[in-house]
């Protein structure tokens, strides 16, 4: 069983309907989610382009949930304050994509954003090492970045446990909380390992936008991800 009871739901709308994206946050809302998972991608750290600081700006009115703002571009620190302006709550980076890993977190937090760093799957854990104490996120990747639909990639639970002890370590010792987002392929069958293995944050986005929402599909789709994870 994982060590948090705490359950959040973040609903990535790389998969919804772009021509309505006002309304899919106001639905994704309703139907009883935590977060708006939000993927900037910029078509040079990850082979895809999607949504910049003025889609947050106007997505911002429609929800009152945290915005989850998950950047895939290089570099980070110039992107940063134009998400914070736009309404972001939390923003989180690729390590790789930073000359300045420290100055970015403490930017972000500077902004008054939660800070994250998210981890690739080939991304070893040494780089939360030093920057325990900045972060307000860890978020794994369970698929290669830049592209919604793909296969959860298994090795993330091993990775998921380690991560989870890390930061239990870290709260004991007097260390401010760490959520654990997981990123990629979540689904009904197995955000129930997911859970066991530690994360408290799943991302979901195929799963969520999959299901057609005229008939209470999104909320359909939220209850039975929530029930499952929390049956860890
Ligand atoms: C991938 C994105 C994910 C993606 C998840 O690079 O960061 O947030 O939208 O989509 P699913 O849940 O379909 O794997
Ligand atoms: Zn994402």
């Amino acid at each position: 069983m994982s060590s948090s009871p705490i359950l959040r739901l973040a609903p990535s709308i790389l998969s919804a309907d772009f021509s309505r994206l006002g309304e899919e946050v106001r639905a994704i809302e309703a139907a009883g989610c935590d977060l708006v998972h939000f993927d900037v991608m910029d078509n040079h750290y990850v082979p895809n382009l999607t949504i910049g600081p003025l889609v947050c700006e106007a997505i911002r009115p429609h929800v009152s949930i945290p915005i989850d703002v998950h950047l895939m571009v290089e570099p980070v620190d110039a992107i940063i304050p134009l998400f914070a302006k736009a309404g972001a709550n939390i923003i989180t980076f690729h390590p790789e994509a930073s000359k300045h890993v420290d100055r970015s977190l403490s930017m972000i937090r500077e902004l008054g954003c939660k800070a994250g760093l998210v981890l690739n799957p080939a991304t070893p854990l040494s780089v939360l090492d030093y920057v325990m104490d900045k972060l307000d996120m860890v978020l794994l990747m369970s698929v290669n970045p830049g592209f919604g639909g793909q296969k959860f990639i298994p090795s993330t639970l091993d990775k998921l446990r380690l991560v989870r002890a890390r930061i239990d370590a870290h709260v004991a010792a007097g260390g401010q909380p760490i959520w654990l987002e997981v990123d990629g392929g979540v689904k009904t069958d197995n955000i129930r390992d997911i859970a066991q293995a530690g994360a408290d944050t799943f991302v979901a986005g195929s799963a969520v936008f999959g299901a057609p929402d005229a008939d209470g599909g999104y909320k359909t789709v939220m209850q039975s991800l929530r029930s499952a994870a929390l049956s860890a």
